[in-house]
C-alpha cells in the first residue's frame, strides 16, 4: 500500500507516549517517571516503587502505609480460583497456571475503563496464586498470606513458610523494584494493545501473561542457569561456547533490543550480587564467564553488540535467595505487573486503537518451514 513502512519487529518504532519510565537504549539508563533506577534501588518497596508508577510521585510515610494495607487486604483466593489451580494437572507449567488463574479472577471482571481498585487485586494476588500452586506441587497445605509482611516479604513468606532473611529481602525487593517496568516491551506492548480494544484489566494482563513467558522476553532466567551448569567452570566456559555459537545458538541472558551500550539492570544486579554473596559459587562463576561470553559474542556476532541482559544476573540472584528455576519467571510477573497495570491504565486514559496493518507478500507463499518447526 501506499505510505505503508515495514519495520522488521517493529524495530525503532514507537507505538504510543508515556509518562511511565524513560528508556535510554544508548546511554544504558531507565528511569521510571523521573527518577533514575540507580536512586531508589536499595532504599525503596515493591510498594514505594509501584505507588511512584501508579500515582506519579515517591508516597509519604502515612500513604505508603494505606497503600501497603491496601494490597495486602487483596492478597486473599476466592474459592474458584483455588478450584481452577486445582483443576491443572501437575505437568501444566506455573506461567499458563498462572494466566488461567488471572483469567478466572471474578472481581476484575469485564468492566470498561479499568480502574486502581482493579490493578490492586490483580498485583496483590499473583504472587498467591503461586505461591497456592506451588504448595499443591509441593504436596502441602498453602501457607497463607500475611497481612503484617510486606508484599516482597509475603511472597518469601508464602513459598518457604518462614519470614525471609535480611539477605532474601534485600535481594528479592531490589530484583522486583528494577523489573517493574520498562517502556514498550512485548508483554506490556501486548497488555496495551488488549486494553486499547476496550477489553478488559484482566484480559489485558493474563495476555501480558502469555508474552512474558516466551523465552525472547521473560522466559530466558532458567535457561540461563542450565548453561551455567553445563559449562560448570570457567575453563570448560571458552570450548563449550565455541561449540554452541557454531550451532548457531543462543545464548541466553545476553542481546537486548533496546539496550545496545548496557543493560544497567544487568549491572545493577551484578553488584547487588557482588554485594551480598560474593562468595557463592555461582555468583562467582558467573561473574568469571560473563566476560568469556562477551569476548566470543562480539567474535562470533561482531557489530551486533550484544550486552549482558537483565536475565543474566536475575538468574544468579533469584537462585541465590533460594528460588526453585520454574519460580523465576512467575516471578518476573509478579514485578511486570505492576508496570503492565500501569500502562494499561495510561492506555485507557488516552485510548486510540492500536492497529498495525500487514504487508501482503507472494514471496512468502514458497517458504518451505525450517526444519525444527514442528508440523
Ligand atoms: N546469542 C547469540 N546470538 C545472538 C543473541 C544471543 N543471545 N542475541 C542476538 N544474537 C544475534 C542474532 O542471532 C542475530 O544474528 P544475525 O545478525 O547473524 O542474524 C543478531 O544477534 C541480532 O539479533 P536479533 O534477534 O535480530 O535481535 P533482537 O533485537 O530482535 O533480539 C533478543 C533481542 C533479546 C531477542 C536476543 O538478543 C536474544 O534472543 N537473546 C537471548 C534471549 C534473552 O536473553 N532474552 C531476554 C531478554 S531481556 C528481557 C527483556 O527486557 O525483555
Amino acid at each position: 500500500s501506499r505510505g505503508l513502512v515495514l519495520a522488521d519487529g517493529l524495530e525503532g518504532v514507537a507505538a504510543f507516549e508515556t509518562g511511565l519510565s524513560l528508556i535510554d537504549g544508548d546511554e544504558g539508563r531507565i528511569s521510571y517517571r523521573d527518577y533514575p533506577a540507580e536512586a531508589f534501588q536499595y532504599d525503596k518497596s515493591f510498594e514505594e516503587v509501584a505507588y511512584l508508577l501508579w500515582y506519579g510521585k515517591f508516597p509519604m510515610t502515612e500513604k505508603s502505609e494505606e497503600f501497603q494495607r491496601i494490597l495486602a487486604a487483596r492478597r486473599f483466593l476466592p474459592k474458584h480460583v483455588k478450584l481452577t489451580v486445582d483443576q491443572m494437572p501437575a505437568e501444566v507449567d506455573m506461567m499458563s497456571v498462572l494466566q488461567t488463574a488471572v483469567s478466572a479472577l471474578k472481581d476484575c471482571e469485564s468492566i470498561w475503563p479499568p480502574s486502581w481498585d482493579q490493578a490492586s487485586s490483580i498485583v496483590s494476588k499473583i504472587p498467591t496464586i503461586i505461591a497456592y500452586r506451588q504448595a499443591r506441587l509441593e504436596g502441602r497445605e498453602m501457607i497463607e498470606p500475611r497481612l503484617d509482611l510486606n508484599h516482597t516479604a509475603n511472597y518469601l513468606y508464602m513459598l518457604f513458610g518462614e519470614v525471609p532473611t535480611e539477605l532474601q529481602q534485600t535481594m528479592l525487593e531490589t530484583y522486583l523494584v528494577l523489573t517493574q517496568e520498562l517502556g514498550s516491551n512485548p508483554s506490556t506492548f501486548t497488555a496495551r494493545v488488549v486494553a486499547s480494544t476496550r477489553s478488559d484489566l484482566i484480559s489485558s494482563t493474563s495476555a501480558a501473561i502469555g508474552a512474558l513467558k516466551g523465552p525472547l522476553h521473560g522466559g530466558a532466567p532458567s535457561e540461563v542457569l542450565e548453561i551455567l551448569r553445563e559449562i560448570k567452570s570457567v575453563d570448560r566456559a571458552e570450548a563449550w561456547l565455541r561449540r554452541a555459537l557454531e550451532s548457531d545458538r543462543r545464548i541466553m541472558g545476553f542481546g537486548h533490543r533496546i539496550f545496545k551500550r548496557q543493560d544497567p539492570r544487568s549491572a545493577m544486579l551484578k553488584a547487588l550480587a557482588l554485594r551480598f554473596a560474593a562468595d557463592h559459587p555461582l555468583v562467582k562463576l558467573a561473574v568469571e564467564v560473563e566476560e568469556t561470553i562477551l569476548r566470543l559474542l562480539e567474535e562470533y556476532k561482531p557489530g551486533r553488540r550484544l550486552v549482558t541482559n537483565v536475565d543474566y544476573y536475575a538468574s544468579v540472584v533469584l537462585s541465590v535467595i533460594g528460588l526453585k528455576e520454574s519460580l523465576f519467571t512467575p516471578t518476573f510477573a509478579v514485578s511486570r505487573s505492576v508496570g503492565w497495570c500501569a500502562h494499561i491504565m495510561e492506555q485507557a486514559m488516552h485510548n486510540r486503537l492500536i492497529y498495525p496493518q500487514a504487508v501482503y507478500s507472494r514471496d512468502l507463499h514458497s517458504h518451505r518451514p525450517p526444519a525444527w518447526f514442528g508440523r
